[in-house]
């Protein structure tokens, strides 16, 4: 005779609740546990069917006295699906119990989600693995771009004959070598401003300081003397690398350098007078020989933000 849901359940000494489900082996289509209840909504426990001495009608006799009834296991709801969630083939011709929850125990592996998801990840880790050869030449190919080194050569520029006038912006342009990338390699024309500063605006410029210039790896490649007249500034605006002139604008007393694209004006020491520029124009490592030939450092720094960054 099999257990009927609500039957009470008696121990050898007295009753100890009634059952409020029966646990099913899938495999065997038996009745494997019943689910006691203690009657107040309180823990339920597992009590598997070999305690059970005898059915009589809707009392079912255990062989145990109720002091035992504490080594069976507390049900943990979460381990098992109902048979309405899961259709298993003969079960109610083999099952005779009453209408009510029916638990089938969710298998192992698939109710250990955390070891579920070790083996995923394992899995996952070990492809990473075998695959790591094979990724990391092309990843080393792709990425070899970003991390060259900065290009510190110096380029001739022109001569300081052409600076007629002190503290005046005047345009040297030159042509660079580039590599962009996996692009072949171009020639681009580039320029920066030079000027011969007087000491005034040398102070502006420097601060009163030497001003060094360092290589990706942080090291000095060359100080810009506070006290040598000549200044370069780099081509690009400060704010998004634009080109800018050196004008004589109406209403100010004397020429600047404008950036049209968003309108920064800069003095002739690289002060920002005027618009979103965030900081000075920047200046870049320059030499003059004893011929007046000027050499300068193509040095370029992130553009759109306070701080002074190489970024090539
Ligand atoms: S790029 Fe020069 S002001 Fe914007």
């Amino acid at each position: 005779m099999q257990p009927t849901l609500k039957s009470t359940v008696k121990c050898t000494d007295r009753e100890v609740g009634e059952i409020t489900r029966i646990i099913v082996d899938p495999l065997s289509l038996e009745v494997s546990h019943i689910v006691v209840g203690d009657g107040t909504g309180g823990q339920e426990r597992q009590v598997p069917m070999s305690e059970v001495q005898q059915i009589v009608g809707h009392v079912v006799h255990l062989r145990i006295p109720s002091s035992e009834m504490g080594r069976f296991p507390v049900l943990n709801r979460d381990e098992y699906v109902t048979t309405h969630e899961v259709e298993i083939a003969h079960l109610e011709e083999r099952l005779h119990v009453e209408p009510g929850e029916v638990l089938v125990p969710i298998p192992d592996l698939e109710r250990n989600i955390k070891r579920r998801t070790f083996f995923t990840n394992l899995t996952h880790a070990i492809g990473i693995l075998l695959g790591l050869p094979l990724i990391y030449p092309v990843m080393k190919y792709l990425m070899k771009p970003m991390y060259l080194p900065y290009d510190n050569r110096w380029i001739k520029v022109g001569n300081v004959n052409r600076i007629k006038v002190e503290d005046t912006g005047v345009q040297f342009k030159f042509r660079k070598k580039v590599k962009e990338a996996f692009m072949p390699e171009v020639e681009i024309l580039k320029n920066v401003w030079l000027l011969k500063a007087t000491p005034e605006v040398l102070d502006e410029v420097y601060k009163g300081k030497d001003m060094q210039f360092r290589d990706s790896q942080g090291s000095l490649i060359w100080t810009n003397n506070r006290a040598f007249p000549y200044v370069a500034y780099s081509g690009k605006c400060p704010h998004l690398g634009c080109g800018y002139k050196w004008r004589k604008v109406r209403k100010l007393p004397r020429e600047i350098f404008l950036c049209p694209c968003h309108i920064s004006i800069y003095d002739v020491s690289g002060k920002v007078l005027d618009g979103p520029a965030p900081r000075p124009l920047d200046p870049v490592p320059i030499r003059v020989s004893d011929n007046g030939d000027v050499e300068i450092i193509d040095v370029e720094f992130k553009a759109g933000v306070r701080d002074r960054i190489r970024i090539l």
